[in-house]
């Protein structure tokens, strides 16, 4: 396993289009295993292909405390979503000490490929359903900043490109 270089906004390849997954080989099982790597050593609860700069329909996820429950989302399609709304705070791992809160749907179901390439669905409430739907975003090339307003979303970019720099400079 080897862990993947995370794409940094305001990196335009951030907002590529994911295609789907044609067939879950071992190539796309190394890019789980991989991400899963990724996500884990950067403490995050969720990670989308497109944030490695692999645009293919792939999420990989652990909303548990124990940090032992990976769960794997390939061809992920939202199929239900509850019409409560909720607006929690986010963060990712590409907008590195940024978070602001989101209104998302408050729970939602989710079919997708597992790791062997077997169908399942999943229904999603709380953390987990904010992530599921916080990555299906980065897979259509969105990332949670675009929620807030051009204000917000200016400084953050403005914030970004600095500590960029200073991290150039320093390292
Ligand atoms: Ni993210």
């Amino acid at each position: 396993m080897a862990r993947l270089n995370i794409l940094r906004y305001p990196d335009p390849r951030l907002h590529t289009v994911a295609r789907p997954v044609a067939s879950v080989d071992e190539r796309i099982r190394r890019l789980v295993d991989d991400m899963l790597e990724t996500m884990y050593a950067a403490e995050g609860v969720g990670l989308a292909a497109t944030q490695v700069d692999v645009h293919e329909r792939v999420i990989v996820m652990d909303t548990s405390e124990t940090r032992d429950n990976p769960i794997v989302l390939i061809n992920p399609e939202l199929i239900w979503q509850s019409e409560e709304m909720r607006l929690a705070e986010e963060g990712c791992l590409s907008v590195p000490t940024i978070y602001d809160k989101v209104e998302r749907h408050a729970s939602v179901k989710v079919q997708a490929l597992d790791r062997e390439g077997q169908r399942f669905e999943m229904q999603a409430e709380g953390l987990a359903s904010v992530c599921v739907q916080h990555e299906i975003d980065h897979l259509r090339g969105k990332v949670f900043v675009e929620y807030l307003s051009a204000l917000k979303r200016d400084r953050i970019r403005t914030k970004m490109i600095k500590k960029a720099r200073e991290e150039q400079r320093d390292g």
